[in-house]
């Protein structure tokens, strides 16, 4: 028997401000995105913006139905626009953003849009650059979705 261990490196940054004006501007795509999502059943809105590997940016916000599953994660809304409308470009960063009652949040994205990143950087063979906006403003940075999906299922077709 062995013990394993596995690390996640991320970085922190204190605000928007901090970051490379590349990742600045995509996470401020992502915050005016959320303002447009529609989301009526939870009232929580969330913004989702994608980087494509020539520049292009490609943005998602949350999809409610009142047929509750029906409803879609504005990331999966952010990348499967992007792929559907830039195929073959690889996607190099997503920047996420919850905005409730007014205020930017907090957000990370759930298993199943963490899958999808997964799938997606295996087609590409690009790692995704996640930032994630943080209570307080502060932003998360984390290269690639290994370490937030470790263990991936990943189908060998
Ligand atoms: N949601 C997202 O769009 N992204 C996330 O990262 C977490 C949750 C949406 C789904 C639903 O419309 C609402 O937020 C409340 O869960």
């Amino acid at each position: 028997m062995e013990r394993k261990e596995l690390i996640v490196d991320y970085n922190e940054y204190a605000s928007v401000a901090e970051l490379a004006a590349d990742e600045r501007e995509l996470m401020e795509r992502a915050m005016e995105a959320a303002r447009g999502a529609y989301a009526p059943y939870s009232r929580f809105h969330v913004g989702a913006a994608v980087r494509m590997a020539d520049g292009t940016l490609v943005t998602g916000s949350n999809q409610e139905n009142i047929a509750y599953p029906s409803g879609l994660c504005a990331e999966r809304v952010a990348m499967y626009s992007a792929s559907a409308q830039h195929p073959g470009l690889a996607m190099t960063a997503m920047a996420v953003v919850g905005y409730n009652e007014g205020e930017y949040c907090e957000a990370s994205p759930c298993g199943a849009c963490r899958q999808v990143m997964a799938e997606y950087e295996q087609r590409d063979g690009h790692e995704m650059t996640l930032l994630c906006y943080l209570a307080g403003g502060r932003i998360r940075r984390i290269k690639g979705v290994k370490s937030l999906l470790p263990f991936t299922f990943e189908a060998q077709l």
